[in-house]
């Protein structure tokens, strides 16, 4: 714990300590937002009993098991020519532990045979817990490795403790704890910044994040939540990946998110979006939080197609300009 303290900051690494000791996490009105959906039982509870006597309970299990493999393409100008085509892997928020026969675990690796990749990232949330034992998801998420090829970077979410990370490092999962790894292709350097949670922790930081990408490098950001696309565009982010809305997991006949607990606009919900020149994709999410249901609102893995082209998404006004 030393060696992850001194990576992510030893002020930072106190205060994320401190939120989970107080079981801030737990507490109304601790983050970003002013009430968090998985801090209400009695919601829960009444949701749960309403699905189970009307029978709706079975079809939101089946939705909640039914991964998608959505594919998207992340369009930039400032691409570098040798990473056109570059596939990257994006699975988030899993809380792979919700369900207690975990049968998340078996269909998500059945998703995942087949899938070619050049990278795979994760952007947090691993249990479906925000307190108590995290053993659990540690132990299906190394089953899930067995099947990931490659290098895989990971962000910490606001479910995860970070006393998870070293066990999880062992497996072969690489986070970015405020930091950045540059990738290398043909002779040619995009870097992929990782910042820790910023809903409920607040630990992330972007001076440190960004420390030592050049002022004119590609830079992609992995985020757990949307909710720093203001930052990550001022710091000169060219794409963004983040997750935790979850897409609304129970929405309106449409994809229409009720509640998407993310202090970020509502078009941030889920996936493709701009915000400046920067490009963003925010994951509908794997796994589900809460009640293990979903409905109009599949959970997905994504396959984003890098390409050295205009983003429709980005208006010209600001197209290699930025703010
Ligand atoms: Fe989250």
């Amino acid at each position: 714990m030393e060696r992850i303290k001194q990576r992510i900051g030893p002020t930072l690494y106190r205060q994320r300590v401190y939120f989970q000791l107080h079981r801030a996490a737990n507490m109304f009105s601790v983050g970003t937002t002013l009430f968090h959906i998985e801090n209400m039982p009695w919601l829960h509870n009444s949701f749960y009993h309403f699905l189970r006597f009307s029978g709706l309970i079975f079809l939101g299990k089946r939705n909640y098991l039914d991964v998608q493999v959505r594919r998207s393409v992340l369009a930039s100008e400032r691409l570098p020519e040798a990473f056109h085509g570059f596939r990257v892997l994006h699975l988030s928020d899993l809380h792979i532990d919700l369900d207690r026969d975990l049968a998340l675990t078996d269909r998500l690796i059945a998703k995942l045979r087949g899938l070619e990749y050049d990278l795979c990232v994760l952007t947090g949330d691993y249990r479906a817990s925000t307190i108590g034992e995290f053993e659990t998801s540690v132990r299906e998420m190394e089953k899930i490795r067995r099947h990931l090829k490659g290098p895989v970077l990971a962000v910490l979410g606001n479910h995860d403790f970070i006393e998870m990370a070293p066990a999880l490092e062992r497996m072969g999962y690489r986070f970015l704890l405020n930091e950045n790894v540059p990738i290398e292709r043909e002779g040619s350097t995009v870097y992929v910044a990782g910042v820790d949670d910023p809903h409920i922790y607040r630990t992330d930081n972007f001076e440190k994040a960004c420390d030592g990408i050049p002022h004119d490098g590609f830079s992609l950001l992995l985020s757990h939540s949307p909710e720093t696309y203001k930052v990550a565009a001022a710091c000169g982010f060219d794409m963004m990946l983040c997750g935790h809305t979850h897409g609304g997991q129970v929405c309106l006949p449409g994809g229409v998110a009720i509640i998407h607990n993310s202090k970020s606009p509502h078009r941030m919900t889920a996936g493709l979006w701009s915000y400046h020149d920067m490009i963003g994709y925010t994951s509908r999410g794997t796994g589900a939080c809460g009640i293990p249901v979903r409905f109009f609102c599949p959970p997905e893995i994504v396959l984003h197609e890098l390409r050295r082209e205009p983003s429709p998404l980005v208006r010209s006004r600001w197209r290699a300009h930025g703010p």
